[in-house]
């Protein structure tokens, strides 16, 4: 794989072989049975993993944890079972189908992707990059990770977790947070990459990532590649900095507003017919154990949540479609 090796750290040439041959082989052994992990029977080497699941598992994937994605995904498959399913389900079906899943924007990403590979692409997955970047709904990440783990190319697939991995393997970092520049890990990602294993490798990283080398609270001590880590010299005091917190993030009464989004469209999941936006707001706040008599302000803040949630298509209002959401608004899933 090409790479700019100007920008590789010092040390990688001496340990890089001797870090990948350690996961592959701890890999081998130890690798995590996943429903996204189960290969095709090559068809003349072609596909490796079916494109639409790779592609539905790796969108699950962004933010949700592995276990829960593994329980959920094999019933999502079995309710949309093809890319033409996916396109043509209604918003309403696909929302409920992802439920336990959480950030239900990527539900609807998800669906703009399968639509267009439907349109441009008569329902088959291209393969090139620039093909697949020009997909509604297709960040970086997952155009790698279909090029990678569907079709067995030699792409760097990196996430946050393979950054971190990589950076405190080949690299010195001096704190939890630490990485490696931008470009660097662009470099190390394609140097390392071995040539016609791509899949195994980024998939070991993945795991070791997710077991070992985590972000808060490392096992150096087990780790397969803990002999050559850039990084392992350093304590693991280091590695738990208390700078090492995150920024704030915007609540209502307290609570976390992504966590009031979750709770109103999981209310519209379960409801047969439209409800009251106030009444939403207050069914969200039940679930969420807020068992305070909200202010007025607070109300009106729900209801602006709500209003977003309408705003992207998560919800939808029946009848009046215009002007600012009002308290007896009748809201429900989108059709
Ligand atoms: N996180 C994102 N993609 C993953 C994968 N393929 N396996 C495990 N964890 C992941």
């Amino acid at each position: 794989m090409a790479s700019n090796s100007a920008l590789l750290p010092v040390t990688f040439h001496r340990f890089h072989r001797a870090i990948r041959k350690q996961l592959l082989a701890w890999f081998q052994k130890e690798a995590k049975s996943f429903p996204w992990r189960r290969l095709e029977p090559e068809e003349g080497g072609a596909v490796i993993v079916d494109p639409y699941v790779v592609l539905v598992s790796e969108v699950m994937l962004q933010q949700t944890q592995s276990a829960r994605v593994a329980a959920r995904l094999p019933e999502f498959l079995r309710q949309f079972p093809t890319v033409a399913a996916l396109a043509a389900a209604s918003k309403g079906d696909l929302l409920r189908a992802w439920q336990g899943l959480g950030y239900n924007r990527r539900a609807l990403r998800l669906q703009l992707a399968a639509r267009g590979i439907l349109e441009h692409h008569s329902g088959v997955f291209p393969r090139s990059a620039q093909q697949l970047r020009a997909l509604p709904g297709l960040g970086e990440y997952t155009v790698a990770a279909i090029q990678c783990f569907a079709f067995g190319m030699d792409v760097p697939v990196v996430d946050v977790n393979v950054q971190r991995v990589l950076s405190r393997l080949l690299f010195r970092c001096h704190g939890a947070r630490q990485v490696m520049p931008p470009a660097t890990v662009a470099a190390v990602a394609a140097a390392i990459l071995p040539a016609g294993d791509s899949f195994r490798w980024h998939q070991a990283l993945m795991d070791l990532g997710s077991t070992i080398c985590t972000a808060r609270k490392p096992r150096c001590s087990v780790c397969p590649a803990r002999r050559n880590c850039a990084s392992g010299p350093i304590s693991q005091l280091a590695l738990f900095h208390p700078d090492d917190v995150r920024p704030p993030e915007p609540t209502l009464c307290g609570i976390p507003r992504r966590f009031w989004r979750g709770k109103m469209v999981e209310t519209l999941r379960h409801a047969k017919a439209g409800v009251p936006a106030h009444q939403l707001v207050a069914e969200a706040a039940k679930l969420l154990g807020y068992q305070k008599k909200m202010k007025l302000k607070e109300e009106r803040d729900g209801l602006e949540i709500l209003a977003t949630l309408i705003q992207e298509g998560l919800a939808a209002r029946t009848g009046v479609q215009e002007g600012e959401l009002r308290e007896g608004d009748l809201v429900m899933l989108p059709g």
